[in-house]
């Protein structure tokens, strides 16, 4: 299968979206991986969160954002002045794709290209009709491209409130239906302030498109 659109049960609801998407084998990246990383949050979230993919510790622990990334999120959530728990959290991919180097036993991230996107996108797809967010904040450029096709530019289109175009309108393949409502606002990914040299200015950037998300629900 080229895709997670076989695995994806219609109409249902997220316990049942994420029992399913344990057994995905839509795209190789299951291969190797721990397990799927659904995302988490409550049925009635009016902001949603789209990351890349599991890192090493999401991995290991089968949740979205428990690892140094979702530490650092955390604390960003909390000064934007939005509730954690109230928020639902995802990734665009739903397993950690990693490479292995002879020299050490870490595994290292490796960012998921156009084919494991495209191959994940039915998870989210699903889980935006399920959950029916108002606003949706895409976490970096994998996640913007999830959500707003190839010619999303990170650096372009951050900070400000777009319209959330419907799937097939960014030539996204099946399932096309979903038009995910509301808007989208984008910004960087929590990992890029980690690696930032000008660490509490990029932080401050993250913060700040935050409360951009945040303000489209007063
Ligand atoms: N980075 C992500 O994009 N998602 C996670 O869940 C963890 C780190
Ligand atoms: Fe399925 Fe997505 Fe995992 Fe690929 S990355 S196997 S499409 S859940």
């Amino acid at each position: 299968s080229r895709d997670a659109g076989p695995f994806v049960p219609e109409n249902a609801d997220l316990p049942e979206l994420r029992r399913a998407s344990a057994g995905c084998r839509g795209c190789p990246l299951y291969e190797r991986a721990t397990q799927t990383v659904f995302g988490e949050g409550p049925v009635g979230a009016r902001l949603l969160l789209v990351g890349e993919q599991p890192g090493d510790q999401e991995d290991r622990q089968g949740r979205p954002f428990v690892g140094p990334a979702g530490k650092l999120l955390g604390r960003a959530l909390e000064e934007a002045e939005i509730e954690r728990d109230a928020v639902y959290v995802t990734n665009a991919v739903k397993h950690f794709k990693f490479t292995l180097k002879e020299w050490s036993k870490r595994r290292f991230h490796q960012s998921p290209g156009t084919i494991e996107i495209n191959a994940c996108r039915p998870w989210l797809v699903a889980e935006l009709e399920a959950v029916s967010p108002e606003v949706v904040v895409a976490l970096g450029a994998v996640a913007g491209r999830a959500l707003l096709g190839p010619s999303f530019r990170v650096t372009k289109q951050r900070g400000v409130p777009l319209d959330c175009p419907p799937f097939d309108a960014i030539g996204a393949p099946a399932p096309a239906q979903g038009p995910p409502a509301g808007r989208i606002v984008a910004t960087i990914h929590p990992s890029a302030v980690l690696r930032a040299p000008d660490r509490d200015a990029v932080y401050a950037g993250l913060v700040g498109d935050l409360r951009v998300a945040a303000r489209l629900l007063d």
